[in-house]
């Protein structure tokens, strides 16, 4: 879609926008072939696929639409103080898994990982649940900050140290509705 056109169809977002990173057609073709590696995998083991509300709302019903195998999902909530002082930020359960998951399949759905601080404190809290396995499967991947290894089994898109809205991923709440990946312009990053 070209700018005026979505600006007509997303209004206020869509304005709001400096730059599409990534297409809804290349995230929904990613989607599926993330989705075919997963069905392979996965196949006769009735895995959990457990996703961290909100920003992994749509990539968790694109993929599990794509999946025709038996899986159940599940879902994580945090919250993350400081997210200015990455290395500073803490994480918190606001909401645990409904599901006991000891000797199942876990997949871990992420929608994006950039310290790694959030996906460390979960996946040390699932580990101690004794799954059978526990593999992790990320959309969209900012190596740069890392602090902390995981081994990402699965991942959709490497993207550049900056600040990305849309497809689940938000500012201050907003955005998450746009089906692209997008930057915000400076002057809306900057209003407090
Ligand atoms: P980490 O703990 O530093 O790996 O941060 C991961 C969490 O920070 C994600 O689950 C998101 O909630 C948030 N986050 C990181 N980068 C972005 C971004 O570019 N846009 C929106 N949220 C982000
Ligand atoms: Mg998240």
């Amino acid at each position: 879609m070209k700018t005026n056109e979505l600006v007509n169809k997303y209004g206020e977002m869509a304005a709001d926008i400096g730059e599409i990173i990534i297409s809804e057609d290349q995230i929904q073709k990613r989607v599926k072939e993330i989705a075919e590696q997963i069905t392979a995998d996965y196949t006769g083991k009735d895995p959990i696929l457990v996703g961290v509300l909100k920003g992994v709302l749509f990539f968790m019903s694109d993929l599990v639409l794509q999946i025709p195998i038996p899986v159940e999902v599940d879902f994580l909530a945090v919250s993350r103080y400081s997210s200015e002082a990455r290395s500073k930020s803490f994480v918190r359960l606001l909401k645990d898994l409904d599901t006991p998951i000891t000797n199942r399949h876990i997949l871990f759905i992420e929608d994006v990982v950039d310290t790694g601080l959030t996906l460390n404190y979960l996946l040390k809290s699932l580990r101690e649940r004794e799954p059978a396995s526990l593999e992790v499967c990320v959309l969209f991947n900012k190596p740069k900050y890392r602090l902390i290894d995981i081994p990402l089994k699965y991942k959709g898109f490497d993207l550049p140290d900056r600040f990305v809205v849309g497809y689940g991923l938000d500012h201050k709440e907003k955005y998450r509705n746009l089906p692209f990946v997008g930057l915000l312009k400076a002057e809306v990053l900057q209003t407090p």
